[in-house]
């Protein structure tokens, strides 16, 4: 039994929902009382945990730990809390092994309060059900936000990628109601926001009925003081064209697209149940490369696929060449327990997938570099975000959702018209023009 606590700290790990979830967790436990304060010193720390890669739960045990062995020295217990994926692959067995007080899925933490005062009792609280009731419905309205917030739309996969844990601990697709996003979208606009990125692990699978996701955008696209609109993760099969035109026609939606192929080899996709060939996807993207010739594009990749020859791996780089990304993320394909994929034949050697990764993200850095200095002499809006290192310096994004410094007075939350002066790999510099809103 521990008293109940006064104080807390999140700390997430992982994707961009995770984040979100991360933050709503916080804005739960400030509705009930507590206060934020430093993992360290805190009465309570929630570990956000992330599972899609590499030793996740390891890390989560090691973490646990650590947090204790911390507050140990300052003569303290703090009572954990696990949420997040491997909160819901785990489950019991953390609270087996590690003795932690709180175990909660990423479908359940609108309970959290409930479930601490459970463990304040010394009961033992674990909640990893997923309700078609949503969590949202749940949770306290929005208050202070910076001024690029995130808002999640969908939740889950009915993908089944052969590598991936998704459908297992975020179960299957759910949409959340326009009437409830509509409504945190303004809350968030009024609490500072002036840039919302829809979040979603298939967040193009977003449906109300008969309208898509480009529906909903279209609705957002009204909201007054709301500059930006992005979204993010998207599935290449789900890719509507009433999406792509939007890329054209709204005004508000940004010039980027994050569209994970994850292998440029048929017979690996294939392997990964993708459902889309190599050609399906380079002829989708030149669809929205005609709808909106700027777009930026990103993807993921995943080397070292079971069965993956260097002949597939050729054809994966090949893909990188015909697209030119402008960034991407790339990761060595990990066996995750409970996939298909951790069980096939022919798992790809360390240092085969050590080399191939090197060569991909040289291939995808090249790109990088490449489409940053293109931007060199283009002038663009650019979203203050938050100050830089140096005096008088702020940092912000691009519509293309690149890095950019530049010296303004213009406050956090400002766009700004800038003259790109400087296209460097892994950010720009600007020049500000003429201030468009404060
Ligand atoms: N191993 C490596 N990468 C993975 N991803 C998902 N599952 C795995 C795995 N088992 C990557 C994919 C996905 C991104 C979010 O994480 O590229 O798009
Ligand atoms: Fe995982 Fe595939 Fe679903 Fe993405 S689409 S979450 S990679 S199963």
């Amino acid at each position: 039994m521990k008293p109940a606590p006064k104080t807390f700290a999140v700390k997430s790990f992982g994707c961009q929902m995770n984040a979100y979830d991360g933050d709503r967790m916080a804005e739960l436990m400030t509705a009930q009382g507590l206060t934020a304060a430093d993992p360290a010193s805190a009465d309570l720390v929630v570990l956000n945990t992330c599972h899609i890669r590499e030793k996740a739960t390891e890390k989560v045990y090691s973490d646990i730990g650590r947090i204790r062995k911390d507050a140990g020295k300052l003569g303290r217990a703090p009572m954990i809390a696990i949420a997040g994926c491997v909160a819901q692959a785990e489950g019991a067995e953390i609270v087996r092994r590690a003795g932690v007080d709180v175990v909660v899925g990423p479908q359940a933490y609108h309970n959290l309060p409930d479930l601490v005062a459970k463990a304040a009792r010394g009961e033992s609280a674990l909640d990893t059900d997923m309700p078609v009731e949503t969590k949202f419905a749940h949770l306290p309205g929005r208050r202070r936000v910076g001024p690029s917030a995130f808002l999640t739309v969908q939740e889950g996969c009915d993908k089944f990628c052969t590598y991936c844990v998704v459908p297992y601990t975020r179960g299957a697709e759910v949409s959340r109601p326009r009437g409830q996003i509509v409504d945190e979208a303004k809350a968030l606009v009024d609490a500072g926001a002036r840039e919302l990125t829809l979040l979603g692990q298939n967040v193009n699978a977003w449906e109300d009925g008969a309208r898509g996701l480009h529906h909903l955008i279209a609705e957002l696209d009204k909201i007054e003081g709301l500059a930006r609109i992005r979204y993010t993760t998207s599935h290449p099969n789900d890719m509507a064209q009433g999406l792509i035109d939007a890329h054209r026609d709204v005004g508000k939606l940004m010039p980027f697209l994050h569209l994970p192929v994850q292998s440029g080899s048929d017979r690996i996709l294939k392997a990964m149940n993708r459902s889309h060939s190599r050609d399906s996807y380079l002829r989708l993207l030149e669809r929205v490369v005609a709808a909106r010739p700027d777009i930026a594009l990103s993807g993921d990749f995943i080397v070292g696929f079971p069965g993956e020859t260097d002949a597939d791996f050729a054809e994966t780089l090949s893909l990188i060449d015909a697209v030119g990304y402008a960034q991407a993320f790339s990761f060595k394909y990990s066996p995750r327990p409970g996939t298909p994929a951790a069980g096939m034949a022919d798992q790809v050697e360390p240092h085969v997938m050590d080399e191939r990764l090197q060569q991909l993200q040289a291939a995808l850095n090249r790109d990088q570099a490449a489409f940053n200095a293109n931007t060199f002499g283009r002038s663009c809006q650019v979203l203050i975000e938050r100050k830089g290192k140096l005096p008088g310096q702020m940092l912000g994004k691009s519509p293309w959702l690149q890095s950019v410094h530049l010296l303004t007075d213009a406050p956090i939350g400002a766009l700004v018209e800038v003259d790109i002066v400087r296209g460097d790999p892994n950010s720009l510099s600007g020049v500000e023009r003429i201030k468009i809103a404060a």
